[in-house]
């Protein structure tokens, strides 16, 4: 998805900007361009690619100046080229944009302004943005700006900088993430917050269409109608290097070592032996719990993986009713909701148009929203009634790896919330549950020091071209996101079935050397999966098995095996997804992939 960065003070705006945006890289992008304005003269520099494309054509002719907007674009309207990044600009070249979004009238306002005589040379809906605020413009940037975002449908983070007002940057945002860094006698914009935290740890949050005007003088915060308001200064409590690499190779690799210690984190004051637990922002009452006819529990990606997860657990211990939807599907299906419906929405980013109109529908229907997220003042955060965030720091390689197993957390930490308030476990049940919860954090660890089988099967199949993932119960959750994984970064066609479905179908494609990768954690239902997996070993399947240790008795099955310890069965997920995590990333290494960047993905997916 888009970047923007921008900053207004005392050093050369271009190093900032590119700085930035390399810290945003993680959104996904096809161009980049930079505006930057020296003695009152704006000028772009901007092309398809890398930013290393844009950084060699700055190295070639630099830009001088102290206030810039940059920009990744992630392409929706036009293909990716060099006219289509941004910045945009006016035919004057005096005022120049970058935006993140979508402008959903774009066609309606370009029309209206060719017939005013504009001319357009992009294929993009942003660029309407420059030229409407030059129609509008009458020696004031910030009133020009204030009337073109009234004419505008859809979704925007924009920056605005112009040659006229030469140390000025005007910037706004709805439904677009937009942050604004506060340094000394020195300010920031950017969509995210790691893009600033080399520079500043105060921050301020922007809401939905307020405005953030920064000068020479200083900094102004305006609502819609231009009245100035306060806002509070969030401090920062990453650490800078939680968003860089440390050490390992690729962000992925570091994030997925990094999972103890979001589990651990994600439980800390919520899982406390023989406490009851209490969650700082979940107002839901014990009433409005008993109420509870139905959850939805809807999300996109990772995060609806981790909620096939949340709903076994939910039922199992809390016996409610769980419906789960993908978020793009669930608000065209009419979903039946009232009052006493709850809705969780999980997403690390919080900010998932798809999962973001599932959010609003649910408002709507007068349902209550529950977010399960990882990113503070996200739009969930702020939109829901209740937030459960995931303490797993920035994640920046695209496919989600420690997101997903603190959603995994956060899935027990609801279950137990509300088998606590509707009593259907005892006391001593749910003290028992969190004592297996808090050895998670060290059964990771293990997992983790035991990589070899995993290296090695990857370094015999990687050159497959199809993989099968099957599971029974909670581990045919976990093979939807070990399957998911693999496909994101290692572009192997894999699909992930049911165990006991295979006879069903997909057992007509097993034959001599087709890889299958099984997961047999679950004791209550390990001799059934043994069964599957020797229905296919007998087909020539070459099966690569996930099981508990101490159950020796699979290797005459399968292929190869990894053992993983021993944990509660309903908690296996949070341990076995692992290794299928280490699966994906050596089988891209091998393969030679872009590990933290896959190819048309983007980290975070704000257009529908
Ligand atoms: C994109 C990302 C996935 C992610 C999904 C949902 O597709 O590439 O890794 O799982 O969006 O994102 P969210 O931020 O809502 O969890």
């Amino acid at each position: 998805m888009c970047g923007i960065v921008g900053y207004v003070g005392k050093k050369q705006a271009s190093s900032i900007l590119i700085e930035g945006l390399r810290k945003l890289e993680y959104r996904g992008y096809d161009s980049a361009g930079v505006a930057i304005i020296d003695n009152g003269v704006l000028s772009v520099t901007k092309c398809k690619g890398r930013l290393a494309n844009l950084e060699a054509q700055l190295l070639e002719e630099p830009l001088k100046g102290n206030v810039g907007i940059g920009h990744t674009r992630w392409a929706t309207h036009g293909k990716p080229s060099d006219e289509n990044s941004h910045p945009h600009t006016n035919e004057k070249g005096t005022i120049s944009v970058v935006h993140n979004g979508i402008i959903e009238n774009y066609i309606h306002l370009r029309e209206w302004l060719m017939a005013k005589g504009y001319k357009f040379i992009s294929e993009t809906d942003s660029e309407v943005i420059p030229h409407l605020i030059d129609f509008y413009y009458d020696g004031d940037i910030v009133d020009a700006v204030m009337k073109t975002v009234t004419k505008m449908e859809g979704s925007y983070a924009i920056a605005v900088v112009t040659s006229n007002e030469p140390d000025k940057l005007v910037a706004v945002r709805k439904d677009s993430p937009l942050i604004v860094g506060l340094g000394k006698d020195e300010f920031y914009i950017a969509s995210d917050i790691p893009a600033v935290l080399n520079h500043t740890r105060e921050v301020y949050l922007l809401e939905d269409k307020e405005f953030v005007v920064i000068s020479n003088d200083g900094i102004k915060l305006l609502d819609a109608e231009g009245k100035t308001i306060n806002k509070e200064i969030f401090h920062v409590t990453w650490d800078a290097e939680a968003a860089e690499k440390g050490g390992y190779e690729h962000f992925m690799l570091k994030e997925i070592h990094e999972q103890p210690k979001a589990i651990r984190d994600t439980m800390t004051s919520r899982i406390v032996l023989g406490e009851p637990i209490t969650l700082d922002d979940i107002n839901i009452t014990k009433d409005q719990i008993k109420n509870l006819n139905k959850i939805y529990i809807v999300a996109c990606g990772t995060a609806y993986n981790a909620g096939v997860v949340g709903k076994y657990v939910i039922e199992k211990l809390a016996r409610i009713p769980v419906e789960l939807d993908i978020a793009s599907e669930f608000k065209y299906r009419d979903p039946i909701m009232d009052k006493n419906t709850l809705m969780i929405v999980i997403s690390q980013s919080g900010e998932t148009a798809d999962t973001m109109s599932a959010l609003r529908l649910a408002k709507s229907k007068g349902s209550r929203v529950i977010a399960v997220t990882n990113v503070v003042g996200s739009a969930a955060s702020r939109e829901a009634d209740d937030v459960l965030y995931t303490w797993a720091g920035p994640e920046i390689a695209v496919a989600s790896t420690k997101a997903y197993v603190t959603q995994l957390i956060a899935m027990y930490i609801i279950a137990l919330f509300f088998a606590q308030n509707k009593e259907t476990l005892s006391h001593e049940e749910i003290e028992e549950i969190k004592i297996a919860m808090m050895e998670l954090p060290e059964k990771a660890e293990e997992v983790l020091k035991n990589k070899e089988t995993v290296q090695k099967f990857t370094a015999k199949t990687y050159m497959h071209k199809d993989m099968f993932f099957i599971g029974r119960g909670l581990d045919y959750a976990v093979a939807l996101e070990g399957s998911l994984k693999l496909k994101e970064i290692s572009y192997i066609h894999s699909d992930a079935y049911p165990a006991g479905e295979l006879k069903h179908g997909p057992i007509a494609l097993m034959e001599d050397g087709t890889i299958v990768i099984a997961l047999a954690t679950q004791e209550a239902i390990f001799d059934k999966m043994v069964s599957n997996i020797k229905e296919l070993a007998t087909r020539g399947a070459k099966v690569f098995a996930f099981a508990p240790e101490g159950h020796t008795e699979i290797e005459k099955s399968v292929f190869s095996v990894t053992y993983i310890p021993k944990v509660m069965d309903i908690l296996a997920p949070v341990i076995s997804v692992i290794p299928l995590q280490l699966l994906a990333y050596y089988m891209a290494i091998q393969k030679g992939c872009d590990v933290d960047k896959p190819r048309n993905l983007a980290k975070s997916v704000t257009v529908e």
